[in-house]
């Protein structure tokens, strides 16, 4: 197996090729003067299992064309299998069409990825690993939230209240209360499809004088992660942290969240990031020595 760590994912692509001691194909990349990607591989992959790192957070676009290229690039050149590890999968929360005549966006890119000879995809906490799931592409989706957890029992936090956001995402609060032991439930929250506003549904908790983390995969605009950390201040709990896989931190999220009431904000490294305090470089190997 050889890694190639992808402009995105250059320092995870690394971690992940020290923990498998597996060859490093390097990327050669740039922008063209009029914003086309350029992408040439560093080294043989011929007759390789390859993996290609790359995440598509912000400029998804760009991601996914760098992806594609080097892609498509590894089987001209004779790689005999190509895995993407994409932790961030961006699209996947146009899961459907929403509204009529709307692209059902996950669907356009699993077939681009398909076309470019992606054999299999790794994801992390992918939006909607069902929907993944349902294309020809093999997906494999495994869970961070068991590391968010432990960072935070290994800070003192054990018995923390944990939280999701939905009860659909239940199992998100379950998995991380599997580590801090402090028991778990939910808030719900709702968007306005035309204005993005977040509103939360009303709910008591029984976090009065606890420490509580509130689990989500994603923080964009950190309206949603805002409103939950408050509504758990708002009840009395001690300390709040924000806890998610994917952080795109976009439009000032830090400082909504901040604002709510959270005492800090902690995320992986599937979007480098400034919260980036949890490697997700172990799930992942683990997961590829699994394939292999
Ligand atoms: C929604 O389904 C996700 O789980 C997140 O709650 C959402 O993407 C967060 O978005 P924002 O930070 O913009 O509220």
């Amino acid at each position: 197996m050889i890694i190639i760590p992808g402009p995105a994912s250059q320092k995870l692509g690394q971690k992940i090729a020290a923990l498998l001691g597996a060859r490093v194909v390097s990327v050669e990349f740039k922008a063209f003067p009029d914003g086309e990607s350029y992408i040439r591989l560093g080294g043989e992959v011929e007759g390789e299992d390859a993996v290609i790192v790359q995440t598509t957070s912000p400029p998804q676009d760009t991601h996914f064309v760098q992806l594609f290229l080097m892609a498509d690039a590894a089987r001209d050149l004779g790689a005999k299998t190509v895995t993407a590890v994409v932790p961030y999968f961006a699209y996947a929360r146009q899961d459907k069409r929403f509204l009529s005549g709307e692209a059902f966006s996950v669907k356009t890119i699993m077939k681009l990825l398909e076309a470019c000879g992606i054999n299999r995809i790794v994801t992390v906490n992918a939006h909607n690993p069902k929907v993944l799931k349902s294309f020809r592409v093999p997906v494999k989706d495994v869970s961070a939230v068991t590391l968010l957890a432990e960072h935070f029992k290994k800070r003192g936090f054990d018995k923390a209240f944990s939280i999701s956001v939905g009860k659909k995402a239940l199992a998100v609060a379950k998995e991380a209360d599997n580590i801090l032991k402090g028991g778990y439930g939910y808030v719900s929250t709702s968007r306005d499809r035309v204005t993005g506003k977040v509103e939360i549904e009303k709910k008591s908790l029984p976090v009065k004088n606890r420490d509580v983390i509130v689990f989500d995969d994603i923080i964009s605009s950190g309206g949603t992660m805002a409103k939950a950390v408050k509504a758990a201040k708002d009840q009395g709990a001690r300390r709040v942290y924000a806890a998610c896989v994917h952080a795109l931190l976009a439009e000032g999220a830090e400082e909504k969240i901040l604002g709510g009431g959270a005492d800090g904000i902690v995320g992986t490294d599937c979007i480098p990031s400034s919260v980036s305090k949890v490697s997700v470089a172990p799930l992942i190997t683990e997961a590829l020595r699994k394939i292999a």
